[in-house]
């Protein structure tokens, strides 16, 4: 049951279907899900297709897609799927918004992931024009923020969402959490239309700092969702203190969201090593 001091909706990070089922089943409620192209390649039938040496054709790998979200949509009805677009650094936005605008009629519950780079914020402009909703990944800055908050301005509340990758700016030494409080922090400063969906949890301390935070939204994975569950679903109070554990500061930035995107700085290495390595995860499974 969801628990009532709870504010910010709790999404799985994954792209097995079954395990969709189980966090349903422990949680006993869910409000959507996330997927990418590495979860994908990482669901249990298409490593058993890869292990015996078969891969998918493009279009079988696509289907293979579309038949995942669409189981999970059948179990989360209510909630929101996101389904990624197939982006290496050279994609242009005109290829993303084609396959976004396939993969947003797979089912009747998506957000479009588009990456918080040059071409998908273009793609995001024109998609959010078109009605689709949209979820900006790949975000690493409170700047790249501000850039998705001014290419999806006049969107509505609860169309786009953007999404900050924790884990990867902790690899780095970079405090994550920090980015999510700073990117909440500048949006109060706005109109509310996009929403914060905290991604690239890896622990369940990530969570409850994230939940402290008001993150609109956190996806975490099966063990950090299962780990929350078997704890009881607890809700950080006033007393939770996140123990960065030495991890470097974040600053806030005096951003002003009123600018037109293009003149944000959006640049950030893990940005494009994020395409890549979503783009190799899923080569790796076809023919
Ligand atoms: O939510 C995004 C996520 O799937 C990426 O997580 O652990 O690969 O950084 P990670």
């Amino acid at each position: 049951m969801r628990p009532e001091t709870l504010k910010t909706r709790i999404f799985l990070d994954g792209g097995n279907p079954d395990e969709t089922e189980q966090i349903l089943g422990l949680l006993g409620f869910l409000d959507g899900q996330t997927t990418n192209p590495t979860l994908i390649s990482k669901n249990p039938e298409a490593r058993k297709r890869f292990d015996s040496g078969e891969k998918f054709s493009k279009e079988e790998i696509l289907d293979f897609y579309r038949n995942v979200v669409t189981k999970i949509s059948t179990l989360i009805p209510k909630g929101s799927i996101s389904i990624e677009v197939y982006a290496v650094p050279t994609t242009t936005a005109p290829e993303m918004l084609k396959q976004g605008r396939e993969m947003f009629s797979w089912i009747p519950n998506a957000h479009v992931k588009f990456p918080t780079a040059t071409e998908g914020l273009k793609a995001a402009t024109v998609a959010v024009k078109e009605g689709l909703r949209v979820n900006m990944t790949l975000c690493f800055t409170q700047e790249q923020a501000a850039a998705v908050y001014a290419a999806t301005r006049g969107a509505k509340k609860g169309d786009i969402f953007v999404s900050p990758f924790i884990g990867r700016l902790d690899d780095k030494g970079e405090n994550g959490m920090d980015v999510i409080a700073r990117i909440i922090e500048m949006y109060r400063k706005g109109d509310g239309h996009v929403e914060v969906l905290t991604a690239s949890v890896r622990k369940i301390d990530h969570l409850l700092c994230a939940l402290k935070a008001g993150s609109d939204i956190v996806t975490a994975p099966f063990e950090v969702l299962k780990a929350w569950g078997e704890k009881g679903l607890p809700v950080p109070g006033p007393d939770y203190v996140y123990d960065s554990k030495g991890l470097k500061e974040v600053p806030y930035r005096e951003i002003d969201l009123s600018k037109d995107w293009q003149q944000y700085d959006i640049s950030h290495d893990l940005t494009v090593a994020g395409m890549e390595r979503f783009s190799k995860d899923w080569d790796s499974l076809i023919k």
